[in-house]
């Protein structure tokens, strides 16, 4: 078993995906270990995203990750990075497979849904962030 970290971000919040997306992630056998819902503050969305903070998107970022609640889960599955990324689809919802997370409730490039670790490594640093 592995572990990555998921994020419903605002946009599929406030759009009311919190569950389906819930239960997307169970259908495709990962197992919720832990999870928690919470309002980021600014200090927590520039922490969590400080790998982008030079990108021309980064105040844009920060200011949508803060503009209401974010659902923070700690996924398990084998293979959990790779499996949530290509359950989730490519980052610009315009560009992900039909019947991926991001196309069926991403709205563009900057509120895309949901946000997955990179790596296993980066996955233990963003799990230990919110848990
Ligand atoms: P995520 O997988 O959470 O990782 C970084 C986030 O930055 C990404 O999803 C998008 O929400 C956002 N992002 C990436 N590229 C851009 C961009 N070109 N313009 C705006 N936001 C972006």
């Amino acid at each position: 078993m592995n572990n990555t970290l998921a994020l419903i971000k605002p946009d599929a919040m406030q759009k009311g995906f919190k569950d389906e997306i819930r239960k997307d992630i169970m259908d495709n056998g990962f197992i919720i270990a832990e999870e928690k819902t919470l309002h980021l503050s600014v200090e927590q969305a520039e922490g969590f995203y400080s790998i982008h903070k030079d990108k021309p998107f980064f105040e844009e970022l920060v200011e949508f990750m803060t503009s209401s609640e974010t659902h923070i889960m700690k996924l398990e599955k084998a293979n959990a990075v790779s499996e949530w990324r290509n359950l989730m689809g490519a980052t610009n919802p315009a560009e992900a497979d039909a019947g991926t997370i991001r196309a069926k409730y991403g709205t563009d490039i900057s509120m895309n849904a949901t946000h997955g670790s990179d790596s296993n490594e980066n996955a233990e640093i963003e799990i230990n962030f919110f848990f």
